[in-house]
């Protein structure tokens, strides 16, 4: 009977095979709803997983400088827990509401009345803008700027924040010994740092993981114990006498008037201008101790450095330290000192330098 019932008749033939056509759409359809849900509870897993090991990573390679919480720790290094770091505007709603009504205000055909009752808002809103500034006021002491409420936007980082945290733990901040005792070090085992990519993606991954979106409050800003600083404000200020980068007339100036080598050691250990922080036991650059014999015994001998005098070279490597790189290394030494320091005080380093004569190691 079945026989004659699948393949005796067409029309048979065609309600069977449409029958099993639907019944495979529909098992193929149950199949993929379920494959989305078991990957779905496959990435949670994983993406827990992660997490746990970033929380770990977090504690054992970075508390040390940003704290146990992420909330930073001050004059060390800023919170990867805040609010700021994660872009949330605490002044938006006030700030959106006070630009509309301006807006409206300025319109053509607002009535006089409706003038009077946008301005009465205005002062009112005005009064809540300035409370909101005042419970802020402990974070803007710890650097926060409420005006720019994104870190991102602070420095005008276009990608992803995930990107952004991610190049950051690859690449480290070597240049940030300028602005805080110790720089963000390099993580990637690519960069000679100590951590595989799989770790870097579980930190990065633990560092989102902080942001509350729409829920962050002023107890969380105000839980921050370090914001961020931006370089050259608050670092070293620029005095007025600043030496520039005219190597020759630098040069010609100490040999006018000298330095000080005991003064020039305390310019090069203080933190704000950072020399030490990168050459002591040369951990970015080459090392403080020898650098003169280094500098008579083997870069004057290169080609490249013909006619130099050890003066002439020990000033172009600080405020133009890019026009000769000692070889194997960057240009990660700033280019800024020229800025920042009077002739004085490069004057008093190359007497503190002159005085570093110790055999090569
Ligand atoms: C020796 C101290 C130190 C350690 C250890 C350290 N950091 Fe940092 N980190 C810093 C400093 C200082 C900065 C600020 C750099 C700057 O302002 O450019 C920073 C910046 C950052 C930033 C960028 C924050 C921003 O707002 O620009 C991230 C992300 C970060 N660190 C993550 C980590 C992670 C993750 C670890 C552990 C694997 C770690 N850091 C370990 C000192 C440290
Ligand atoms: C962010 C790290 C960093 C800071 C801060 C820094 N340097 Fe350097 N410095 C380097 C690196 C890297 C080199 C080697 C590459 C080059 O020639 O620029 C270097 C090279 C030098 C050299 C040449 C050394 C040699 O063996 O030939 C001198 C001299 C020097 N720096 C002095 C200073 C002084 C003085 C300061 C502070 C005013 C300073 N540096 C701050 C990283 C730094």
């Amino acid at each position: 009977m079945f026989q004659r019932l699948l393949f005796e008749r067409i029309e048979h033939r065609v309600v069977v095979g449409t029958i099993a056509f639907l019944g495979i759409m529909i098992l193929l359809g149950w199949l993929a709803i379920n494959e989305g849900a078991r990957m779905r509870a496959f990435e949670e897993r994983f993406l827990a997983r992660s997490t746990e090991g970033g929380a770990r990573l977090l504690a054992s390679n970075c508390s040390e400088c940003h704290g146990m919480d992420g909330r930073g720790l001050s004059g060390i290094a800023p919170a990867l827990n805040s609010p700021h770091f994660f872009g949330f505007d605490f002044l938006a709603p006030v700030n959106a509401e006070i630009a509309q009504l301006n807006a409206e205000r300025e319109a053509e055909g607002t009535t006089s009345a409706r003038i009077a009752e946008i301005d009465a808002r205005l002062v009112e809103l005005d009064t809540q803008r300035n409370q909101l500034l005042a419970q802020m006021q402990t974070a803007i002491d710890r650097g926060y700027n409420p005006e720019q409420p994104s870190r991102l936007e602070q420095l005008g980082w276009g990608a992803s924040r995930t990107a952004f945290v991610f190049t950051t733990l690859v690449h480290g901040r070597p240049t940030s010994v300028s602005y805080w005792p110790r720089p963000m070090p390099a993580w990637a085992q690519a960069g000679g740092g100590p951590l595989r990519t799989d770790q870097l993606n579980d930190l990065v991954n633990y560092i989102l993981n902080f942001d509350k979106g729409s829920n962050w409050t002023l107890d969380d800003l105000l839980a921050v114990n370090q914001f961020p600083k931006i370089p050259g404000e608050g670092g070293v200020a620029a005095p007025e006498n600043a030496a520039g980068t005219d190597v020759q007339a630098i040069v010609a100036a100490i040999t006018e008037a000298p330095g000080d080598p005991v003064e020039g050691q305390a310019i090069y250990n203080d933190t704000a201008v950072g020399c030490a922080g990168c050459h002591a036991g040369g951990i970015v650059g080459p090392p403080t101790e020898g650098t003169y014999t280094r500098v008579v015994e083997i870069r004057l001998q290169d080609p490249a450095l013909q006619g130099y005098t050890p003066e002439q070279y020990l000033v172009e490597s600080i405020v133009d330290p890019h026009v000769y790189l000692v070889p194997s290394y960057g240009p990660v030494m700033p280019d800024y000192f020229g800025e920042r320091l009077a002739v004085e005080d490069i004057a008093d380093l190359v007497a503190f330098l002159e005085s570093q004569d110790q055999p090569i190691q």
